[in-house]
Order: C-alpha cells, then sequence, then structure tokens
C-alpha cells in the first residue's frame, strides 16, 4: 500500500521516486573523505587522556617525559590550556557540556572525563606518550547507580515539560474494572555509530577553520565561536560525509581540544576520538526507571493513565531523556498524568540518542498496554484504536493528521494478525516456543528556521547551498530531488553543496526535522528564482542566487499536534532451555508524511526497526558499580544487531500528507525505533507467558 499523494509541483514528481543516493558512488569507491582521513600539510595529531578515577581532583600531571618522547609537540591541560567563555546558552538551550569545553579546571566528575591532549607529528607517536603521561587523583567516594527511590531526583524539563496532569488518578483507577502498576527498566545505550568524531582544526588567515563529523556545522561553529570568544564569521566548520551521528554529533571535547592545539601550536591539528572513548565522552542515553499505571473500563478504555520516568544525568549537565513524554500522544485517559525525573551521578553526561524519550518510553508504555490487553481480554490492536485520542491528549490541540489507526490496521491485515490467538505459551516449532506481539509508535514532526541559497547557473543547471548535514540518512539525495520539483527540473540538473556554516543558518540533522527544516527554505528560495527568471531570461556567467529564510513562514505550524505514527509486528522464537530469542519477522507501517525517496527512507525506518531489535535483545553498556567505569566499553563487549540477529524487515507507511508543509514532509529519522523494543517484548510474551520488563531480554533473563 505505498501510495504517495502528488505533492504541489505534480507536473516534475522527483519526490517520491526511489533514487540512490548521490553520492553514493564517492562513498563505495572511498573517494568521499571523512573528517579524519582529510589531508592537511604539517598536520600535526592530538590524543586526548581521559580519567582513570570516577569523581575527585587533578593532583598532578607529569609533562617532562612525555614533552621528550619522539615526536612530541605539547600536552594541553588544565594547567596551560586557555580560558573558555562558557557563560552562554547555546541552540540546545543550555551552556555547553563542561566535558566538550574541556580543561576549565582540575575537577573529576565521572571516569573517562578529558584531562589532557598530547599532541605529535603522528597519531602513532601522540598515542603512545598520551599512554605513557602520569597523571595522579586525589579520588573521593563516587555513586553511578540508578536507584528508583534516590531522594535527590528532581523533575526536570529539557525539551519539553516536566509533568503534566489532568483529573484525579487514584479516583479514576479505583473506579477502573482493570489496573495495572508496573515498573520497567531500560538500560544505558550508546549511539556506536560507524565513524567515530574527528575533527581537524586550522587557523587560515586569521580564520579558523574545522572540518568535522557533526551534524550541523552552523551549530558547531556558534558554539566554537561562543566559547573562544570570536566572530562567528570568523570561524567556519564544514562536515562533507558523516558516517552516522544519532544524536552524539554535537560539540564535543574533540573539536574544542582540537583548536586550542591548533591555536597554541599553530598549524593544523586533528583530534579523533577511539570507540573506547566515545562512551564516555560522545554522550549516551540514560538507563530509565519506568512506572507506569492504567485504569481501564471492562472494554479497555483508558479512564487513567500515568507514566513517570526517572533517568540519570551527571553532575556537571543536566540531560533529560523524556519518556513519560510518548504517553502524552498516543493515549488519552480521563485522569492522565506524566512526569520526567532525573538524578545527577558520577556518570558521562547522556544526550540526545535516536527518539530520545521515545524509545525507552514506547516500550514501558506500549508493553504495559499489551499487559492491559492481557487483563481485559482485549485484543492489543483494538485495545489502541478504542484509545485513538481526538486531539492532542496533553495540549487539546488538533493533529495536523493522525494516521495511526491506518497503520494499526494495514498492519494487522499485512501480518496476518486476525489469526492471532491471544493465549501465550501455546505454539511450538522443534524447541522454539513461538510468539507474536505489536506496538504503537509516534514522533514529533516539526521544522526549524533554515536559510538556503539557490542558484540558477549560466550553463541552465541550478546549485542548492544550504549547511545541512547528511549524517548517513540520505538526506542530500532528498533535498536534491525536493529541489528538482520546487525548480521544475530533473534531479540530474540539480547540485546539493551541503555541510559548510558559510552557506548560513541552518537546521541540523536531529529530531527528524533536518529534510522538512531544509526542504523548506529550498523550496522558498526556488519558488522565488523561478519568479526571477521568468522576468530575467539572461542568466550571467556568475548566475543569478537568492536567499532564502524560512523564520516567518513557519509560524504556519504553531496551531496543531503534529506527529508522525507508526505501527510495528513482531515474531519471535525463545529457546527455553539456552535462553535464545530470535526475531522471525517484523513489520512496521508508518505513517510519517509524504515520503521523498522511498529507498532511503526505507533505510532509515528498517534501521530504527534493527536498532529496536537490537534494544530488545542486545544492547547494554554495564558499569563497574566499584570502579565507576564501563565494563568492556567497545563492540565487543557492547552487543549491536548484526546481520544474523536480523531476519527479513519489512517497512512501509500509509499516505499521510502534511497539509501546512509545502513538500508534505513530516520526517523518519526516528519514528523506526518507536515501539520495535516493545513489540518484540510483547511477542517474548506471547510466546512464553512471561513478561520481561527489564530491556535487554538476555538469555539469562529467559531462563
Ligand atoms: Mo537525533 S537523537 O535528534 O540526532
Amino acid at each position: 500500500m505505498t501510495t504517495t499523494t502528488p505533492g504541489p509541483r505534480a507536473l516534475h514528481a522527483a519526490v517520491g521516486t526511489a533514487r540512490t543516493r548521490v553520492e553514493g558512488r564517492e562513498k563505495v569507491t572511498g573517494a568521499a573523505r571523512y573528517a579524519g582521513e582529510i589531508p592537511f600539510a604539517g598536520l600535526a595529531h592530538g590524543w586526548l587522556v581521559l580519567s582513570t578515577v570516577t569523581r575527585g581532583r587533578v593532583a598532578s600531571i607529569d609533562t617532562a617525559p612525555v614533552l621528550a618522547l619522539p615526536g612530541v609537540l605539547t600536552v594541553l591541560h588544565h594547567g596551560n590550556a586557555p580560558r573558555l567563555h562558557t557563560d552562554y546558552i547555546g541552540m540546545l538551550g543550555t551552556p555547553p557540556d563542561p566535558a566538550a569545553a574541556v580543561f576549565q579546571g582540575d575537577r573529576v566528575p565521572f571516569a573517562g572525563w578529558p584531562v589532557a591532549l598530547v599532541v605529535a607529528e603522528t597519531p602513532e607517536q601522540a598515542r603512545e606518550a598520551a599512554e605513557s603521561l602520569v597523571v595522579t587523583y586525589e579520588q573521593e567516594p563516587h555513586s553511578t547507580v540508578l536507584t528508583t527511590d534516590d531522594p535527590a531526583a528532581y523533575a526536570a524539563a529539557g525539551h519539553m515539560p516536566a509533568e503534566t496532569g489532568k483529573g484525579d488518578l487514584e479516583a479514576e483507577l479505583a473506579a477502573s474494572a482493570v489496573v495495572l502498576d508496573e515498573e520497567y527498566t531500560t538500560p544505558e545505550e550508546q549511539h556506536s555509530m560507524m565513524e567515530p568524531h574527528a575533527a581537524t582544526a586550522v587557523w587560515d588567515g586569521g580564520r579558523l577553520e574545522v572540518v568535522d563529523s557533526n551534524q550541523g556545522a552552523g551549530w558547531v561553529r556558534s558554539e566554537l565561536a561562543a566559547l573562544f570568544s570570536l566572530d562567528a564569521s570568523s570561524v567556519r566548520v564544514r562536515s562533507e560525509h558523516i558516517g552516522g551521528g544519532f544524536g552524539s554529533k554535537g560539540l564535543r571535547a574533540h573539536q574544542v581540544s582540537a583548536v586550542m592545539a591548533a591555536t597554541a601550536l599553530q598549524r593544523p591539528v586533528r583530534v579523533v576520538m577511539t570507540r573506547r572513548q566515545t562512551f564516555s565522552l560522545a554522550g549516551y542515553r540514560s538507563p530509565t526507571a519506568q512506572r507506569v499505571r492504567l485504569g481501564a473500563d471492562p472494554d479497555g478504555r483508558l479512564r487513567a493513565l500515568e507514566h513517570r520516568s526517572l533517568n540519570q544525568t551527571s553532575t556537571v549537565y543536566e540531560f533529560v531523556e523524556p519518556s513519560a513524554g510518548v504517553a502524552r500522544v498516543l493515549y488519552d485517559a480521563d485522569a492522565h498524568h506524566t512526569a520526567n525525573h532525573v538524578v545527577r551521578l558520577d556518570v558521562p553526561s547522556p544526550t540526545w540518542m535516536r527518539a530520545p524519550g521515545e524509545a525507552p518510553g514506547s516500550f514501558a508504555i506500549e508493553a504495559a498496554l499489551d499487559e492491559l490487553a492481557e487483563r481485559a481480554g482485549v485484543d492489543p490492536v483494538e485495545l489502541r484504536l478504542r484509545n485513538e485520542p481526538e486531539a492532542g491528549p496533553v495540549s487539546g490541540l488538533p493533529f495536523s493528521t493522525n494516521n495511526l489507526a491506518a497503520c494499526l490496521r494495514e498492519g494487522a491485515r499485512r501480518f496476518g494478525w486476525a489469526d492471532r490467538d491471544p493465549r501465550p505459551g501455546l505454539r511450538r516449532d522443534g524447541r522454539w516456543l513461538l510468539g507474536t506481539g505489536m506496538a504503537s509508535a509516534s514522533f514529533g514532526a516539526g521544522a526549524m528556521p533554515s536559510t538556503a541559497l539557490v542558484t540558477a547557473e549560466a550553463d541552465g543547471s541550478y546549485t542548492v547551498r544550504i549547511a545541512a548535514a547528511d549524517i548517513g540518512t540520505g538526506a542530500r539525495t532528498a533535498l536534491t530531488l525536493i529541489a528538482a520539483d520546487a525548480l521544475e527540473t530533473t534531479p540530474e540538473r540539480v547540485r546539493v553543496r551541503i555541510g559548510d556554516s558559510d552557506f548560513g543558518p541552518a537546521m541540523i540533522a536531529g529530531g527528524s526535522m533536518g529534510t522538512r527544516s531544509w526542504a523548506w527554505a529550498i523550496t522558498e528560495a526556488a519558488s522565488e528564482l523561478l519568479e526571477r527568471l521568468a522576468g530575467a531570461p539572461d542568466i550571467p556567467p556568475e548566475g543569478i542566487t537568492v536567499r532564502s529564510d524560512s523564520t516567518a513562514a513557519l509560524g504556519a505550524l504553531a496551531q496543531k499536534e503534529r506527529h508522525s505514527f507508526g505501527a510495528q509486528f513482531a515474531e519471535v522464537a525463545v529457546d527455553t532451555a539456552t535462553g535464545e530469542v530470535r526475531v522471525r519477522r517484523m513489520l512496521g507501517i508508518f505513517a510519517a508524511g509524504r515520503i521523498v525517496n522511498p529507498l532511503t527512507a526505507r533505510n532509515q525506518l528498517v534501521g530504527g526497526m534493527t536498532w529496536g531489535i537490537s534494544m530488545a535483545l542486545h544492547e547494554e553498556a554495564v558499569r563497574d558499580r566499584n570502579t565507576g567505569r564501563h565494563y568492556s566499553p567497545d563492540l565487543a563487549g557492547y552487543h549491536v544487531a548484526t546481520h544474523a540477529d536480523v531476519p527479513d524487515i519489512e517497512a512501509d507507511w500509509v499516505d499521510d500528507h502534511d497539509p501546512d508543509d509545502p513538500v508534505g514532509i513530516k520526517g523518519v529519522g526516528e519514528i523506526g525505533i518507536v515501539g520495535a523494543a516493545a513489540a518484540v517484548a510483547n511477542a517474548v510474551w506471547h510466546a512464553t507467558g512471561v513478561r520481561h520488563r527489564n530491556l535487554p531480554i538476555r538469555p539469562d533473563r529467559i531462563l
């Protein structure tokens, strides 16, 4: 049922057609250069040194022996690094994370905190010197374990209100025929992007240039300009190809330390994080402890809904994993209460990670709905259909479109849900117990101001310049299709250049808002350019360029709830002798706005669903409570789903054109992971009759 509504410019309909990546050939032939491999003359290499203790102070750093080693150029640390300006509010609405604004003091707030940068002529020399640098610490007792009843926990807002509430919860629970009160936990999870963070900083004629791997070149530029008290126009950040980000690629220690060293040495300096370093320096998803209370009438209609989530943050930066937020969209109830709480521990700062809040939050609420369905004797798909909200349950605003019911019905039809026997633990295939499960999904669909430059070239082609980021999503290709339609031409005549802060302010690749935000600005510039061309058919050698700023036009979005929706279905096989869980098939049907490029959109959705399998069964960053450090912070110890773990996954969509968007887009970056882990966990219950409320569902938990 893949359908695509024609856009406003149906005459030229590149949008909606499947296209391989415009830079695909460069990527598979190695011609595409990533931040850590672009050559620079006179390049020096920095290696970060991280604290080995979890809380305390740096007592001494013995630099002399290291400075005598071959090739070593300098050692930067809190005793000699320049003072940064950190008293500002950045794009995320917070001051910079002190873990990124490095070397400003001797305090150590967590294990893996950056204490020094060793710079040498070669990466090998830098590493050798960094590993032999002797740092001594005054150690203090630490606390790194998230506990549900920690009295230091407090309600925290982050990017949404900390708490919402309406109605009398206890009264509605007392009046409910079916009730549920359960706790769900999810572990610390790591982004594990393929390309670790890398940046090269160089001063070029009074201008700072940083070649980096990030989710927003303009974002990193403004943060670096603020930190180093530079005029934004004297900083340029480029980020052309990015090997994954998932929320982790913003301002980090690598860029800041590279700029410090390039300034001190007056030569280009590159800093690349190792995989192990990313475990403490690149953010992560906080573990969560969530309590869900539900009360329903005999037919499953919700009278009471409470979703409370606790997450951790560091002692130096507040980040909220807003897991209770998804319940504010998916379900209404007469009494409806949600809250996000946070507790400060001696741990690294968590950050945005694909579907921040929705990924762990949907595990809890969608597993709870499955339990409610069981207790009420109502089919899980039917239960969700009966609880479809008319409008935003908390906001009261109408939905721009809410096609969750269409996703549920289409998904159930294609998955063969109607044949399902709801009783658990009955189906066998040899040594395997079989079960199926499902869950709903929702993720916000917004747009943020962006600027675009669109040029009509003298040869009849077009060049689009926008500080967008393609973190592997296919954004560059999607924008090519969007620009082609907006310019009433073919994709072959459009060149899209991205990843350069000199192209002007633009939304980051984040919040599933990148493509839509950039498309808005490109569409505006293109339509103005077409008007200009109609009046001036002769194009001068330098071309005709129009610059747009979408800020004013975005006001139209304010008056409605905007979300993508989805329905996830999974079939699992469980071996109760070994504890092994295999996902046999998975289907996701999404309502995610107009689909720009079916090929890369499907990749995004399947990628998210794959991550949901991984979240359900494998991923767990484990910290030793005695040392405060991770066990095995690498991809040997941190299990992610590999090809052998992933069956055929089908992702498809229903027609869902956002009526207020010039192209009809919502966004596909994050919705694929939402609900996916719950669908797997619900299927494990159906197979075995045992509820697993703590992720991941490891073999030892099955046994
Ligand atoms: Mo995404 S977690 O908004 O990069």
